[in-house]
């Protein structure tokens, strides 16, 4: 068996296969159960493909020929690939919400990559809460890893005209509530829509997420934006097997990535894309587990001197295939690099600057020059006031302007089910002017935070042409939405924050330039309400539905259980030399 000396640190994978007593003999036959040759187990260092695929998400389905192409690579570059499967978050299919399930994922990658043999990890992921889950494992475990993102659907097409995921179903699903769009048309969109496999079309969450996993150094350069169904994804899943073997060798490892500075270059990527709002508590839970302070604050501040360069739905007008084409992600940062730390290393080894020398755009109407952008500020800001005292989220880049700055009446709604029992109800007392809220939707109250954010507009206004009102909530929103949507409200109601307490008829000041969002009710009224205000039951007492409510933080800190911030890295001890096997 050969030395590991020409490794420069010490492979975790030899405590396993490089001894040559009865458990080195045992782990190396049962293995070989699957028809490995010994020499498998020559010092070449192990790599897991950390595989999300599943028949579940239509967005990862197509993750299992993604992993063939980084075996080759790492095959070829002397490295012995091993895939696994984790948990897959299909955000189509999975019920009350992916958001549930993100951190149980990203247990499952951590302590998967612990507990095996590997000594380097490519993540395969596409569907939103997928991208997040393996970068947070990733992050807390600290073995070298590369990201390849599953890349974007093709984009949809009906009677001629595109169709984007998520964002064109929700505007046609309000002309058929409003009576424009007949049924034998909406059926046709059934089959039109979601074309092929991939994540969604617009610039949703899993297309931020994947643009800031590049962003953050954390794929190869040009890996986030390739279509799905596109050839050239494969090629960079090989070239990703192959650079892999290379980043083991190098003890290239995520903290030595996700660096603070990498972590603001994401955040100025996100602004500059308009992507999605859930990335704001994504990237926070992620910078949790590096030991990275990323407050509401900073993204506020980023938002303020970066523009939205990216003309992509739903806060522009092309697709992601568009954008893949017209230079993606590596174009965008090339665009805002005068913004960037550009000394930051990255997955390739070599720093983000220099990674875009080689980016290139080729389309300005689909990424708009830093001097001509879509829109003059970052798309996603920071709201706060006596309603928010933690913070809040609006996605300005997809909201109406004038309703920028807007003072109504609330209509509240107590939860998801009075919401959807009385939106439409004729006698519902609403208007254009008034504010939608809607309580008990966020980590405890809904439960998980799910995507409720975007509240319909009551039937009897879109009827009327109303297309857009205020609404809030401490819910999230989908990356496809658009309006002028308030979410993330934190503390959340659930808890007593004081979105718990607003009633019907209270008037609310939204200002987003001046960022705030105010319940303009005395406080000394507030105090009253609140000290009258009563938890609801909680959702779960028993099984992960009890664990994710005893720990799960709050919006602004990025909903990780308050157990897995930070990592837990080996110092060079792998759990066999911790936990040795029992003696012979
Ligand atoms: Fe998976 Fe939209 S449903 S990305």
């Amino acid at each position: 068996m050969a030395s590991d000396s020409h490794h420069p640190t010490k492979l975790r994978s030899r405590d396993w296969f490089g001894k040559r007593d009865r458990w080195g003999l045992a782990h190396r036959a049962w293995l070989r159960a699957e028809g490995f040759s010994e020499h498998v187990f020559d010092g070449k260092p192990v790599i897991g493909i950390c595989n999300s695929w599943s028949e579940l998400n239509n967005c990862n389905a197509h993750l299992r020929q993604v992993a063939e192409a980084v075996k080759r690579g790492v095959w070829e570059a002397g490295g012995f690939p091993l895939e696994f499967n984790t948990i897959s978050l299909g955000e189509m299919l999975m019920k009350p919400t992916t958001m549930l399930y993100r951190n149980l994922m990203a247990m499952e990658v951590e302590e998967c990559i612990r507990a095996y043999p590997l000594d380097g990890v490519v993540l395969l992921c596409g569907c939103d809460k997928t991208t997040p889950a393996q970068l947070m494992g990733a992050a807390s475990v600290d073995v070298p890893a590369l990201m390849v993102p599953g890349g974007p659907m093709l984009s949809g097409m009906w009677h001629g005209r595109e169709l984007a995921a998520g964002t064109d179903v929700r505007k046609m699903w309000e002309e058929v509530r409003a009576g424009r769009l007949g049924e034998e048309e909406w059926c046709e969109i059934e089959s039109c829509v979601s074309r092929s496999a991939g994540h969604c079309t617009v610039m949703g969450t899993a297309s931020t997420m994947a643009g800031l996993a590049e962003g953050l150094g954390m794929t190869l350069p040009g890996a986030a934006d390739i279509p799905a169904a596109d050839s050239r994804r494969l090629m960079i899943a090989e070239e990703s097997g192959r650079r892999v073997v290379d980043m083991v060798k190098e003890d290239l490892r995520p903290s030595c990535i996700m660096t603070a500075a990498a972590l603001e270059n994401a955040v100025r990527l996100l602004m500059a894309l308009g992507g999605s709002t859930n990335a704001i508590v994504h990237l926070v839970a992620i910078a949790g587990r590096l030991g990275v302070n990323l407050p509401l604050s900073l993204f506020d501040e980023v938002a303020r001197t970066t523009p939205v360069i990216a003309n992509v739905k739903p806060s522009g007008k092309f697709l992601m295939e568009e954008f893949s084409y017209a230079g993606g992600v590596a174009a965008v940062l090339k665009e805002i690099s005068p913004l960037l730390h550009l000394d930051a290393l990255t997955a390739s080894g070599e720093s983000l600057g220099e990674n875009l020398k080689r980016a290139a755009c080729f389309n300005r109407e689909v990424i708009k020059p830093l001097n001509e952008p879509l829109f003059p500020q970052g798309g996603v800001v920071i709201l706060k006031g006596n309603l928010a005292p933690q913070g809040a989220v609006i996605k300005q880049s997809a909201t109406s302007p004038h309703l920028m700055k807007h003072r109504g009446r609330a209509v509240v709604f107590q939860n998801n089910q009075d919401l959807l029992a009385r939106i439409d109800d004729p006698d519902l007392q609403v208007d254009e002017n008034s504010v939608l809220v809607l309580k008990n939707a966020g980590p405890h109250g809904a439960p998980g935070m799910p995507e409720w954010g975007h509240l319909p507009i009551p039937a009897k206004l879109l009827k009327a042409g109303v297309k857009d009102m205020v609404r809030l909530s401490d819910a999230r929103i989908s990356g496809t939405s658009f309006g002028t949507i308030v979410v993330h409200i934190s503390p959340e109601s659930a808890v007593g924050g004081p979105l718990a307490i607003v009633q019907d008829g209270d008037e609310i000041e939204l200002d987003v330039p001046a960022r705030r969002l105010e319940l303009l009710v005395s406080t000394a009224a507030i105090k009253t309400r609140l000290a009258q205000w009563k938890p609801p039951a909680p959702h779960y007492t028993r099984g992960y539905g009890k664990l994710f409510l005893d720990h799960i933080l709050q919006a602004h800190e990025g909903c990780d259980f308050d157990f897995l911030r930070g990592a837990d890295r080996e110092d060079g001890q792998t759990p066999l030399e911790r936990y040795p096997n029992p003696a012979l």
